[in-house]
């Protein structure tokens, strides 16, 4: 990549954080409602952290911090960068102000540029490729950003709006869901993992082989209005459909209805960053546990795709995230599907954007994977227990930073993020 390139990417890149907090008003800033939830300062300051410790400190000879406690507080969880401050204390943190965190950000983006534009052509592939890995990193940062807000607004009475509809809002009305189908799939061995040229993480490396046997996809995710049969068909008080540890979530945290949905009057409405607003029956249903989604596709006599049916059927289908319904789209919630989001009849629909799809696989290590030395090591490998895949992006991931290959992970309890789902099932 060339270098004009990369400082055009950082500089886009490091605008578009700021884009997303650009509705919030100063208080928006600062609260941590859940421990999984981070302030937006945190994010803005903890992305700006990273390329202090990953390239200032140890690219520029005599480097003065930006200020000696920033990597104590801004440090998430990298061990090799020493002590941190404890994660569900973030929200206490009434300084440095938001106005030192933008200060932050201004100086080290302008650091970093110098870098950039100075650093030793010998050293240029490597620094240019670590760099790319930077800018990712803040990417999805993004998408936490979008979903910590909505988890801050939502938890108002006030219901506050983060951003009036998109004129390209909800499709809803405009095309009834398209009605769903299973898509047949031949088994065999696929090649699975990243072989392009470009970026990618290390958890989706190293490309192997493994063998599928025959199976069907949904040809779209499942829609709120499928999930609202589910639950008036007293999906949530049937033992049968879950698994014990969701049993015991939905016991514990009294959960009747994905989150974010509140019933008045004998209706159901959904909080989303436009607002409250009724729930409609053609968009993805999104804010689901794993559970909420295996118990699903239990009561429908389905199942969740595996991590690998999903990729072979996405190689196969190619689909575009061109089309897709990402941050860029403005949207901030996943649309119904039609056959006008492909851009093409395609047998497969919204297989990237709307929603991050949970799928029946386990994050686990491909056969081969090797955990980097040093703090990049701490990236990926070390969650590689107790959590489930989701693939394919969401209304709330920047356009270009998703790719078919792309593992994301979270706890099965997890929904705070766009997650939703489609079925699959054994070819008898
Ligand atoms: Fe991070």
């Amino acid at each position: 990549m060339q270098r004009s390139d990369l400082i055009n990417k950082f500089l886009r890149v490091r605008k578009a954080s700021e884009e997303i907090c650009a509705p919030l008003e100063t208080e928006d800033y600062v609260v941590q409602p859940i421990d999984d939830v981070s302030p937006p300062k945190w994010h803005l300051a903890h992305t700006t952290w990273f390329y202090e410790a990953m390239f200032l400190d140890k690219l520029v000879p005599h480097y003065k911090p930006f200020h000696p406690l920033y990597s104590f507080m801004f440090n998430s969880y990298y061990q090799s960068f020493g002590e941190r401050w404890d994660r569900p204390r973030r929200g206490v943190l009434s300084r440095p102000t938001v106005k030192n965190v933008y200060d932050y950000r201004k100086t080290i983006t302008n650091r970093m540029i110098e870098l950039i534009d100075s650093i030793d052509e010998k050293k240029w592939p490597e620094f240019s490729k670590l760099v790319v890995l930077a800018l990712n990193h803040e990417q999805q940062h993004q998408e936490l950003l979008v979903t910590d807000i909505k988890y801050i607004l939502a938890g108002s009475p006030l219901n506050p709006v983060y951003r009036e509809l998109a004129k390209n809002e909800s499709r809803a009305g405009i095309a009834p869901a398209i009605p769903s189908k299973l898509i047949g799939f031949e088994g065999g061995l696929h090649n699975i993992g990243y072989d392009g040229n470009g970026f990618c993480y290390d958890n989706e490396m190293p490309v192997h082989q493994k063998y599928v046997g025959d199976f069907e996809l949904q040809n779209r995710l499942v829609t709120n209005g499928e999930y609202l049969e589910f639950m008036n068909d007293g999906g949530y008080d049937n033992f049968r459909h879950w698994l014990s540890d969701g049993w015991d979530a939905i016991q514990k945290n009294g959960w009747k209805s994905p989150l974010n949905w509140e019933k008045k009057d004998n209706e159901w409405f959904e909080m989303t960053l436009n607002g409250l607003r009724k729930i409609v029956p053609e968009e993805p249903v999104c804010h689901v546990s794993y559970y909420e989604a295996e118990a699903y596709a239990s009561w429908a006599g389905k199942r969740l795709p595996t991590e690998e049916e999903w990729e072979a059927a996405a190689r196969l289908n190619k689909p575009d995230a061109a089309h897709g319904n990402f941050w860029e789209d403005g949207n901030f919630h996943p649309v119904a599907a039609s056959k006008n989001d492909s851009g093409r009849e395609e047998p497969l629909l919204q297989m990237l954007g709307d929603v991050w799809e949970w799928t029946g696989s386990s994050y686990l290590p491909y056969p081969g994977y090797r955990q980097a030395e040093g703090a990049l090591g701490e990236y990926n490998g070390k969650f590689m227990v107790n959590q489930m895949v989701l693939r394919g992006g969401s209304c709330a991931t920047p356009r270009d930073h998703i790719r078919i290959t792309y593992r994301n992970f979270f706890q099965p309890d997890k929904r705070w993020q766009f997650m939703g789902f489609r079925l699959a099932n054994d070819v008898k």
